[in-house]
């Protein structure tokens, strides 16, 4: 990563600022054992989880699940960017800041990226002001209408366009180039070059990020017209569609002041306000797009509980099987909640109030009984040939079940539900398990099928990983281990704890900080923060993990040369491919 500072320096920054030294200044450090323990200063509670690793020099929040180094521990406590972050870290370590080296380009995409948050903000608090000019009646109108109080909406920050000048005349005079109004997404150009506001004449509504900061609008019109709805801001150099979510700064505000347990996610962002207006403050809303791993590890978190509550139509359904696939993916426990009549989560609460929504979200679903119920309401158990094509179904899902009692749980349903009693679907499930193949972590429900599970590799690479990154005595560097990783992620951390030992140094876990974004990758932060097994025998589990992918390894390049084959008709390179294939077969039986 390019973070302007050589790695070297970097690196002597953090010698010279141990982490329990520098949190000590912030907040009150208690030794047990090994570890540091301290009430989590970025999430609210009242017994100790966040816990200082004093050899590894990380941070790691067991109910949080906050982790870094010292200058992350910094820039997340006093709020700053890595730059200033590091700036204040040398002035405790009194070392000299070395020029700060981002490349030209890198520099001039930070100052662009400053200068378009500045529009974004000035926009933002045009529109807001609008409301209180002479103009602003059809929004106020349309605002009673939605039944929005002006508590709430200078709480979302809403705001009205009068019309399509307005608003470029303003900044103009704020000393925003036309450039800079495009490339912040508020402006487009019309056929005559002249600029005019995207939003014109609609209600307003800003995107914030996690920061706080406005990354963009969504604009809904006032009156039914042939234009669209609602309006977003296109692709930015800071708004990506696919990744922000309505709602988020809110729910970061209520994490500092409670512990949430579960997260809503509703279809739009007129749902998140009202839903927030009656005192439900855990709703967010993907801006009309389908739900991404980025949403999943973003809102992972705050919470490992996600409840889906989508619009009941066809396209509601679609996205709440694929939000269940990456949700489950991406760990956390998914329920499904359906509100009766059609209504959306806006409708209900303004009729029903926050009682009746809190009584509906007690009846979610857990995503497994969801998906079986949902795939029986598909067939005619009167027909046998439908039932049994249920049980195939509703099997695939039970398969991916980490454990043997959530299995059984669901095969009784299932027995309930056809008559098929638990042994026999037992015995349909074990053969459906026995034909697992290596493939990579990709989840997906097609034809009712569903692989949710970490399969045996990504298992067996982590193992092998953390253990060398965390130093475990049996766990020794091998060639073999390194030809098999098939991940370059995996393959830079072997080689960081390679090019350690090599000089004679250890490897220290918080190197990894500087190497990746821990917390936005789940495999790296599951290595970062391990937790081996006690008691059992993990020295034969390590050299199990190694000959399980080394094999793994092998089975994925005959697939690959298998592939190729079925593509070749050339007669030589078939036969080289034939004697790749089989010096594979060799190895495999001497395995
Ligand atoms: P809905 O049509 O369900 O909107 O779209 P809603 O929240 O119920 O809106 P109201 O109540 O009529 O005001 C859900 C989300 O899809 C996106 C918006 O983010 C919206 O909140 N959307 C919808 C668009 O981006 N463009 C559209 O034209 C419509
Ligand atoms: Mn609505």
């Amino acid at each position: 990563m390019n973070k302007g500072f050589s790695s070297e320096w970097l690196e002597e920054l953090k010698q010279k600022n141990d982490i329990v030294t520098v949190a000590s200044k912030y907040i009150n450090l208690a030794k047990k054992g090994r570890t540091w323990w301290a009430c989590c200063p970025f999430h609210f509670e009242k017994t100790p989880s966040f816990a200082i690793n004093e050899v590894e020099q990380y941070y790691h929040c067991f109910g949080c699940g906050a982790s870094g180094d010292v200058i992350n521990f910094v820039e997340k406590y006093d709020s700053l960017d890595f730059y200033d972050a590091c700036k204040k870290l040398a002035e405790y370590a009194g070392m000299e800041l070395p020029e700060y080296q981002l490349d030209e380009n890198l520099m001039k995409t930070k100052k662009k990226r400053e200068r378009v948050y500045q529009v974004l903000i000035d926009t933002a608090r045009f529109y807001y002001s609008n409301l209180k000019t002479n103009e602003a009646t059809p929004a106020l109108e349309y605002l009673a209408k939605r039944k929005l109080d002006m508590a709430t909406v200078k709480e979302f920050g809403l705001g009205y366009s009068t019309g399509w000048n307005e608003l470029i005349v303003h900044l103009k005079k704020l000393g925003y180039t036309d450039e800079e109004m495009l490339d912040a997404g508020v402006a487009e150009r019309n056929d005559y070059g002249k600029l005019f506001d995207c939003f014109g004449k609609r209600l307003c509504f800003p995107i914030f990020n996690l920061y706080g900061n406005i990354v963009g609008f969504s604009a809904r019109v006032l009156e039914k017209t042939d234009f669209a709805k609602y309006k977003n801001t296109a692709q930015t150099i800071v708004f990506d569609k696919s990744k922000c979510i309505y709602g988020i700064n809110q729910l970061k505000k209520l994490k500092n002041s409670e512990n949430i347990n579960e997260i809503v996610i509703v279809e739009g962002q007129m749902d998140v306000i009202s839903l927030f207006k009656s005192g439900v403050k855990n709703a967010v809303a993907c801006m009309g797009t389908a739900l991404t791993i980025h949403h999943a590890k973003a809102l992972k978190r705050f919470a490992d509980k996600v409840i889906l509550c989508f619009d009941g139509d066809s396209a509601g359904k679609k996205a709440t099987l694929r939000s269940i696939e990456i949700l489950v993916s991406a760990g956390i426990s998914v329920y499904v909640v359906s509100i009766p009549n059609g209504n959306d989560p806006d409708e209900y609460v303004n009729t029903y109030g926050k009682d009746a929504w809190d009584k509906l979200l007690k009846g979610a679903l857990y995503w497994v009984e969801f998906l079986i119920k949902d795939f029986a309401s598909g067939y005619n158990f009167d027909r046998v040939e439908e039932k049994n094509k249920f049980i195939g179904d509703a099997l695939n899902v039970v398969k991916t079940l980490p454990t043997q009692s959530e299995q059984e749980l669901y095969l009784k349903m299932i027995q309930d539900m056809t008559g098929i009693t638990i042994t026999v679907l037992k015995r349909d499930l074990q053969e459906k398990s026995d034909t697992n193949i290596v493939q990579d972590d990709i989840v997906k429900i097609e034809d009712n099928h569903i692989n949710l599970k970490e399969n045996a590799y990504v298992k067996a690479v982590k193992f092998i990983i953390s253990a060398l990154l965390h130093k475990k005595d049996y766990a020794t560097l091998n060639e073999k281990i390194r030809e098999n990783l098939l991940n370059s992620d995996y393959i830079k951390i072997y080689d960081y704890v390679k090019s350690q030992v090599d000089i004679g140094k250890v490897p220290i876990v918080s190197k990894l900080f500087d190497m990746f974004d821990v917390e936005g990758s789940k495999d790296i932060y599951d290595i970062v923060n391990y937790v081996f097994p006690v008691g059992e025998d993990n020295e034969k589990y390590y050299n199990d993990c190694v000959n399980s992918i080394v094999k793994s390894g092998l089975a994925n390049e005959k697939a690959r040369l298998l592939e190729t084959l079925n593509q070749t008709k050339d007669p030589t390179e078939r036969s080289r491919i034939y004697a790749e294939l089989h010096k594979i077969m060799q190895k495999e039986k001497n395995k």
